[in-house]
């Protein structure tokens, strides 16, 4: 889809799927059925912008899978290199909008803005929140000075270290925790409040093996009761990382931690991370497990893969 009206900016729009795509009814909808130009074309806003949209991938992101994440790396870079491109916009769902947020910040930390936006209601309910967020997000898309991946959603901008999907129903279901947003957008205005993330990116290099062969990594909870039988499954099941949601400030249960010290025994790297939603692990007792600092568990991971990844690049 190419709209130019010789004004604003390009955007590019990749569409991945999610409830933003969904048709149904509030609770008993199907994610990922509407294609992007639908999508586009429900924002009458939209009708004179210049934009591209391309059909990416068409999932619930629950299933997302690595090999969707390296070809929408590939085709993010791809118009990104394209100098009359400002920005690009990414409809996701939203249950693991935050990992695939995190994971191309680290593999590409774009200068132009990479924004990511979803719906917490289909297309087809009366509480419809993607139009809306789409119009933010091509808005922030196209702001000048605004860089790197960012998530656009309900008036507010995340980054993608913070962001987190707090809620499983509200409209208002993402949060950037204790950090705060880095933006707001309100009346089509966005209004920065800290600098846009940026990070020393990894490069595309360190994901092309094929996703099939990424290494295991995995997320093991700390709680009442449990033990070291998961740990030494996982190992025996060729795991090659291990991220350890722990309890308050990432502490783990003395059962389990045996398991744990085994696995780093036979050569694993650990992260340890917290249960409490939306804060960092803070400080490093001697002894410890190394902290997953800021990166929610589900982001450790993508962290832990992504080095062993880069290691064996
Ligand atoms: C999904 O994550 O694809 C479904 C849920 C949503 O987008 O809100």
């Amino acid at each position: 889809m190419q709209n130019k009206s010789g004004q604003a900016p390009l955007i590019v729009i990749l569409a991945t799927g999610g409830t933003i795509a969904g048709s149904g009814d509030d609770v008993g909808y199907v994610a990922g059925q509407v294609g992007v130009k639908e999508l586009v074309a429900a924002v009458p806003a939209l009708a004179d912008r210049p934009l591209e949209a391309e059909q990416v991938a068409q999932v619930d992101s629950k299933d997302m899978s690595h090999a969707i994440w390296q070809t929408l790396a590939a085709r993010v870079a791809h118009h990104l290199a394209r100098p009359e491109v400002a920005g690009i916009v990414i409809t996701h769902g939203t249950d693991t909008l935050e990992e695939t947020a995190y994971f191309l910040h680290r593999v590409l930390s774009p200068a132009k803005p990479v924004v990511f936006t979803a719906a917490m209601r289909p297309v087809t309910s009366l509480q419809s929140d993607g139009p809306q967020n789409l119009l933010d997000a091509v808005t922030l898309a196209a702001h000048p000075g605004a860089s790197g991946v960012l998530a656009a959603l309900h008036g507010r901008v995340h980054g993608p270290v913070d962001v987190r999907k707090a809620l499983p129903f509200a409209l208002d279901a993402f949060s950037s925790g204790e950090a705060g947003p880095v933006a707001l957008i309100q009346e089509g205005q966005v209004r920065p409040l800290r600098p846009w993330p940026a990070c020393q990116a990894l490069g595309l290099d360190t994901i092309a093996f094929q996703a099939s062969s990424w290494p295991r990594v995995d997320i093991v909870v700390s709680h009442a009761g449990v033990d070291g039988v998961v740990v030494d499954a996982l190992v025996a099941a060729g795991a090659r990382g291990l991220v350890i949601e722990g309890t308050g400030n990432g502490t783990v249960h003395v059962s389990l931690l045996a398991a744990v010290e085994r696995a780093q025994a036979a050569g694993l790297p650990v992260l340890r991370g917290t249960r409490c939603a939306g804060a960092a692990v803070v400080g490093a007792p001697a002894g410890a497990l190394p902290s997953a600092g800021e990166l929610s568990p589900a982001k450790a991971r993508v962290e832990l893969l992504l080095q062993l990844l880069s290691s064996a690049a």
